[in-house]
Formats: structure tokens, sequence, C-alpha cells
């Protein structure tokens, strides 16, 4: 039976900041954040939007009634939680009017989670081939104003719908991963911004996918000739280039370095003009080559490569599927992405600074000022209160 992915949108919030402008703020050569790291826009999170409602945003882009039925299991990858004891599953459960037959709950390993996500709707599904599974990505990157980090952070949230007979992408069932326990990226409970040792990040990141990427191949007896496509993990669009090249250069033949060096370009569109989504970027990725490689031929081979600091990080792959074009929903993409505000610096670092009480005391949000149907209209009694304007 194949099982995969038959549904993936996204939602990133409508405020966003031009990188060039950021660095200019900030003393830096533009051409460092645009070449070096890669990104053009970073989406910038209002207090009205939290992992919660962005992934709520995200899902309601692309489910109906029939999938609200049948998904009987929602899981939630994350990293910037907004509860230590409720999951996040359970608030979006509720928002999008799911079926109460389903389980649902919140799983973390930095950026890794909504692929933990995933494996284990491959798992629930086999057993259950009836049953579809949404699994969601959500994330706010902070690393501070003026840090080292600040070029790469994001906000936005991927939803995917994995079923049987999948219409998108057909998971493989051979996959490599791998854990070691290192302190590369990290954020104690007490921190609202990351804590990184950037260098180290990176060279750990090239690291675990050369070794993934070597035990898939002695697994699989398949190499670099039999992708289409490599889709990464991306904290920002140059760093799967800066893992992947060193690796292509070595194993693979010139064609095939072409194609995926060119296909790489496709996959990193969106992530782009959004930035990090942490565990959304390697899905974000997936949807930009999907949505910007005109025709990918029918049992294509896309690989991805997972990477979650900390650090555990995965190879596996999937098949495109005959009808993965009826499935996109580019034009909605598109303009959701071009009505976007563009917010200078100072009202970004505002924004940046601005919380929600950690007192217990009541507020209530200003929703109107935020584009998106579902928001976070205020706390009261230490509750987040949500609201889907569509309801
Ligand atoms: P930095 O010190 O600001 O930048 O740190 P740099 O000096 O390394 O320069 C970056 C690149 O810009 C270099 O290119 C420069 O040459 C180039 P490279 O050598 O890498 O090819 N450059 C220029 N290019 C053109 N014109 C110029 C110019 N000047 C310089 N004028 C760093 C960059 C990414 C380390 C920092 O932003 C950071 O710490 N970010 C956060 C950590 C991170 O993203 N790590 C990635 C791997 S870990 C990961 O992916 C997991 C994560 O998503 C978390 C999770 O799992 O939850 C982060």
């Amino acid at each position: 039976m194949k099982i995969g992915i038959d549904k993936i949108g996204f939602y990133a919030p409508d405020l966003y900041v031009d990188m060039r402008e950021l660095a200019s703020a900030r003393g830096i050569e533009p051409d460092k954040f645009t070449i070096g790291i890669g990104q053009e826009k970073m989406a910038i999170a209002p207090i009205t939007q939290d992992t919660v409602t962005l992934a709520a945003n995200a899902a309601l882009n692309i489910l109906d009634d029939s999938d609200k039925k049948k998904i009987d299991l929602v899981i939630f990858g994350t990293e910037s939680g907004i509860d230590q004891s409720k999951s996040a599953a359970v608030y979006v459960h509720e928002l999008l009017g799911l079926d109460s037959a389903a389980r649902a709950f919140e799983i973390k390993q930095a950026c890794y989670g909504a692929t933990a996500g995933i494996q284990m709707a491959k798992g629930h599904i086999a057993l259950n081939p009836d049953s579809k599974v949404l699994v969601l990505a959500s994330d706010i990157a902070r690393y501070g104003l003026n840090s080292p980090g600040e070029s790469t952070q994001g906000a936005g949230a991927v939803a995917i719908v994995m079923s049987a007979n999948p219409r998108i992408l057909a998971l493989e069932d051979k996959s490599a991963y791998f854990t070691s326990d290192i302190m590369d990226f990290w954020r104690p409970a007490y921190s609202d911004t990351a804590f990184v040792d950037g260098k180290f990040s990176n060279e750990q990141y090239s690291l675990f996918f050369e070794t993934v990427w070597k035990q898939y191949r002695s697994k699989s007896g398949l190499g670099f000739e039999d992708f289409e496509a490599l889709c990464f993990h991306v904290p920002y669009t140059k760093m799967g280039l800066k893992a992947l090249k060193p690796v292509l250069e070595v194993e693979a033949k010139e064609m095939d370095q072409q194609r995926l060096l060119e296909n790489y370009q496709k996959s990193i569109q969106y992530n782009k003009v959004v930035g990090n989504i942490y565990t959304g970027s390697l899905y974000l990725s997936l949807l930009s080559l999907l949505e910007h490689k005109e025709g990918l031929k029918e049992g294509s081979r896309i690989g991805l490569f997972s990477y979650g600091s900390g650090a555990v990080g995965e190879f596996f792959t999937g098949i495109v599927q005959p009808e993965y074009q009826n499935q996109l929903k580019i034009a909605q993409h598109v303009d959701q992405l071009s009505v976007r505000k563009k917010i200078s610096i100072e009202e970004y670092e505002t924004l940046f600074v601005e919380e929600l009480p950690i007192d217990g005391s009541t507020v209530k949000l200003a929703i109107e000022n935020d584009s998106a149907p579902i928001c976070l209209s205020g706390i009261s009694d230490n509750k987040r209160q949500y609201i889907n304007k569509q309801r």
C-alpha cells in the first residue's frame, strides 16, 4: 500500500522585513544577507499570531469536509510551543472543527519534529488504511535583535494531510537516521530566544547530511543519479547547498550535479522570502519545489534531508504521484505572499519586544489589524483566547 502526502499547504504571517534594510540598519553589507545567507525577506509574526494560529491557518487552506471527518490523528511538531502541558494540536483540532474521535498531541525535537510526525503518521496509516493524519509543523524562529542569528529568523507553518494512496508524494520505506547529543542550538525553558553556536551548527548540519546520505546509499543501493531533486531543512537558503555541494562534487556525474543544483534553486523560492520556520522548513522547501519546478515527471524520486539541532538527522525519500499538480494551490500561495506588508526595521524591533502578560492579567488584542482568518484574540484567566473569523 502506498502511504504519503496527499495535501500540503503553508501559512506565513502577513508582515515581513526586507533583508537589505535589515543589513543596512545593522551596518552590514546587504549582499551578506542576500547572497552569503541567501535570504530576501523575513516573515514577522504579529502578537496576534502564535504557533497554534499559524498552523491552524495553514491547515484551513487545504482541508475539506471529508478530510475533517477522516482525520483521526493530529500531530503537531514545534519547538515554540505555547504551553508546557496542553498540546497545540488540541487547540488546532477545535479551531478546525475536526472529529472528536481523534488523537491529538505535540512532539518536539527542534526542526526534526514534523519529520518524526510524518514517520509516525505512516505507521498509523499502515495499521489503519482508511484514516487520514494531519501533520502540522509550526514555529517562530527568534534569536534576538542584533544577534548573529538575527538574519536567519522567520515565522510560519506547513500543514500536511497524510493518507493511503496519496496524490502528491508516496513515501518509500527505506530511510537513514542518526542521533548525537550535541549543543549546536537549544532554547532553555526560561528563554524566548535560542542559544546557538552558529559555526558549529553549520558544521554539524553538513556532517549529519553526509552521515545519513552514506548510510542511506548503502542501505538502498541508490545514488544521486536516482534522484530528480533533493530538498533540505532550510534554516537559510545557502545552508542546504553548503552541505550538498562537497558530497555531490565527489560522488555525482556532471549531469546529475547540474540537475540537482538547478532543482535546489526551485526548492528554496518560498524559504527565501519567509525565512527559517524551523520544523516546517523542509516541507516549505518541498512545497517550493513542487510549485516552482514545471512538470515533475510521475515516478520521480525526491530525497528529503531533515535536521533538528541537538541533534537528529534523517534522509528519506518519496515518489511523485501522477495527479500531484491538481493538489497544489499555487495561485493561493503566490497571492498570500504578494499581499504581505513590508514593515520598517523600527516596527519590527517594536513587534519583537512586544510580549503577552505573564502575570495572569487579562489582555484583548487588536485582531482587526491581522488579515489571518485565525488569530489569538487575547488572554484571560491565564487561557489563550483564539478566534476563527470564518466561523
Ligand atoms: P555569520 O557569522 O553572521 O556569517 O553567521 P558568516 O561570516 O559565516 O557569513 C555567512 C556567509 O556570508 C559566508 O558564506 C560569507 O562568506 C558570506 P559561506 O562561507 O558560508 O559560503 N558573506 C558574503 N557574501 C556576499 N557578500 C558579502 C558577504 N559577507 C559575508 N558582502 C550563521 C552565519 C548562519 C552562522 C548565523 O546567522 C547563525 O548563527 N544562524 C543561526 C544558526 C543556523 O542557522 N545554523 C544552521 C545549521 S543548524 C540548523 O539548521 C538547525 C536550526 O534550524 C535549529 C533547529 O533545528 O531547530 C538552526
